[in-house]
């Protein structure tokens, strides 16, 4: 019977391997790779499997090994986000507005390299772009010579906190393309990324792209997404002391799969301007439910302000956002009365953002 290469990669995958032989240098590297995999060396583990595959004549033998390192090392939202058309149009959109011919554009994460590629296709003189895990770069590489723009486009492994000018950029650049964004805006770390290819790989007027970012929230009741970080009784058994495993801060998914209620209207509670600093903040905020019931979560979504005209949000409305919303469970509903006002506090740290009772979340600085 004639396989298919899927069916043989599927058929490989099932079968037991049989005892390590130490006199094949496959075997060895094989068993390397394993014990790099166990004290989660991915990377280490990735160049091992994929060494062990280039020694090795039927090189498909290894495809198992080099997958279970590709999995661990590249989050599957990649595919979800590649083929969010909603987001990719508003970059391409916003890209072809602010780059234009001669300018040097650096695109922090350059993930499979498609906004590299959009602002190489829209004129740009040269594009640098880094990426921080190196086999997402090196497919980058080659993703970006398939498609004719290997002289533009330079892929760099590399955290952009590693960049320097002189030696990655031959110059201070003109634009700056990114989107390392997570449901929040701030948890991929965007914040020190930003501070420091202002201060050290940007010029001092150069175009950031986005230009700003809105963050949201709503109060909803919704039993079914408190159960998502919530348990008490099961059974018979009480199960409460669970709850000092949940989850604190927020998690991503989408409303819409959830039976929930709105209590109040979305309120601001946010807002970065991606051009000067972004120091820690904590905040009151103030809202008249429209709603009497239990607030069970706080619902958080951003909308970003590419360039001028062009926006991008993963607000509730928009059920296909593969960034989905960000969920933050209350430990204990809060009851919401009607037109009655109620004040809490939004705190971020640069990183992560948290919603909390007016006297509980600790802060930092009150602006
Ligand atoms: C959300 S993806 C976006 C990929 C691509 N720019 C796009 O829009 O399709 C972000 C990528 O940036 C990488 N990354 C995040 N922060 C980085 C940083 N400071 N330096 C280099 N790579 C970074 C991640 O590993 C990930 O591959």
């Amino acid at each position: 019977m004639n396989l298919t290469a899927t069916e043989s990669a599927h058929l490989d995958l099932l079968t037991p391997r049989g005892p390590a032989d130490s006199a094949d240098p496959c075997q060895t590297l094989l068993a390397l790779g394993e014990e790099a995999m166990a004290q989660r060396q991915y990377e280490r583990a990735y160049d091992l499997f994929s060494s062990a595959a280039r020694f090795d004549a039927g090189a498909h033998r290894f495809r198992r090994e080099i997958n279970r390192a590709v999995r661990a090392l590249v989050p599957r939202w990649h595919f979800g986000m590649m083929n969010d058309a909603e987001r990719n149009q508003a970059y391409a959109k916003a890209i072809q507005q602010v780059v234009g011919e001669d300018q040097l554009v650096l695109d922090i994460g350059t993930g499979a390299g498609l906004l590299s590629l959009l602002a190489a296709r829209s004129g740009a003189s040269r594009v640098v772009t880094c990426e921080a895990v190196d086999v997402v770069a090196s497919t980058a590489r080659e993703i970006v010579k398939q498609n004719g723009y290997a002289d533009v486009v330079t892929v760099v492994s590399s955290l952009s906190t590693d960049l320097r000018v002189g030696v990655d950029l031959p110059r201070r650049a003109d634009v700056l393309v990114t989107e390392i964004f997570d449901c929040a805006l701030l948890g991929e770390f965007v914040v020190p990324a930003l501070a420091h290819a202002r201060r050290e790989l940007l010029t001092p007027d150069a175009v950031i792209l986005p230009r700003s970012g809105r963050l949201f929230a709503q109060f909803v009741e919704s039993p079914e997404l408190h159960s998502l970080n919530h348990v008490g009784e099961v059974d018979g058994f009480d199960f409460r002391p669970f709850a000092s495993l949940t989850s604190l801060e927020y998690f991503s998914t989408t409303l819409s799969n959830y039976r929930h209620r709105p209590l109040t209207e979305p309120v601001e509670i946010f807002r970065f301007d991606f051009a000067q600093d972004i120091e820690p903040t904590t905040h009151h905020v103030d809202i008249t439910p429209r709603e009497s019931g239990s607030a069970h979560a706080v619902v958080m979504w951003f909308e970003l302000d590419l360039a001028e005209g062009v926006t991008l949000s993963n607000s509730p409305s928009d059920t296909g956002s593969h960034w989905k919303q960000a969920i933050q469970t209350l430990p204990e509903p809060w009851r919401l009365e009607k037109d009655s006002p109620l004040g809490f506090r939004a705190a971020h740290d640069g990183q992560r953002v948290l919603v909390g009772p007016a006297h509980a979340v600790p802060h930092t600085r009150v602006r």
